[in-house]
């Protein structure tokens, strides 16, 4: 059993790099192998629309040809028995890098076929992660929620069941005096940082574990 974890932050040890590690320790308890991924380690692009993943006579057929740093993750997730992807939300999307990551995962399996929906032969569970600035009531009234939810069920159609985690008024910065943001309240997120992200640790690490039943 192998479970791969994404931190799609370029922060690393921040809320995202930390939750996505939580829900990893949980596979681990329940005696998956686990790999956590830096994205922004790596140097790739999103798909460039070159098609050999839905060439007929091809050997990349339902897999992306693209040949940079991003491949061999692709190559291992194909193989993988679970998947965790966080992201912190960047102006109301998934960062740049979880989106190109998406781009490339799911495009080498969407079939444009009438009768078949995905070219990924097995089912394989998915966890993702999101973590922002904004409060949970802003999160469901701006739409934000139907993303996630659109997010959910494309996964679930392509490559297995996911689920979804999210982390609200995330502790952004050590100190928000040194900076122009005079909208957070500064002593408020550190408050939150220890008594509500606790809880969201909680929350990921569970539901990693819950990736193997
Ligand atoms: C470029 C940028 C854009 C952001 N846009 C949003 C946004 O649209 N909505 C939101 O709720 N938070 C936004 N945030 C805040 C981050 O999503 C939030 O601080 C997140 O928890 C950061 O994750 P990290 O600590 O793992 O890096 C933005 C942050 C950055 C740097």
């Amino acid at each position: 059993m192998k479970t791969i974890a994404i931190n799609g932050s370029p922060r690393k040890g921040w809320n995202t790099h930390i939750l996505t590690e939580e829900a990893l320790k949980g596979a681990a308890s329940k005696g998956s192998e686990t790999e956590l991924v830096n994205l922004y380690d790596l140097n790739f692009k999103g798909c460039i629309s070159c098609f050999e993943c839905k060439r007929r006579v091809g050997k990349s057929l339902g897999r992306c040809a693209a040949r940079d740093d991003l491949k061999p993750v692709l190559d291992r997730i194909h193989e993988c028995d679970a998947l965790i992807i966080g992201s912190p939300i960047y102006i109301a999307e998934v960062t740049a890098a979880v989106r190109a990551l998406i781009e490339r995962l799911t495009f080498q399996y969407i079939t444009y076929n009438k009768d078949k929906t995905t070219f990924f032969t097995r089912r394989v569970p998915l966890l993702l992660i999101y973590t922002m600035n904004v409060s949970e009531d802003v999160m469901k009234s701006i739409g934000y929620a139907e993303k996630f939810k659109f997010y959910e069920d494309r996964f679930t159609a392509l490559i297995g069941p996911a689920k979804t985690l999210t982390c609200t008024e995330t502790w952004q910065t050590t100190d928000y005096a040194k900076y122009e943001m005079t909208m957070f309240d500064g002593d408020e997120r550190k408050t939150r940082r220890e008594t509500v992200f606790p809880r969201d640790k909680r929350k990921a690490f569970e539901l990693g574990a819950g990736l193997f039943g």
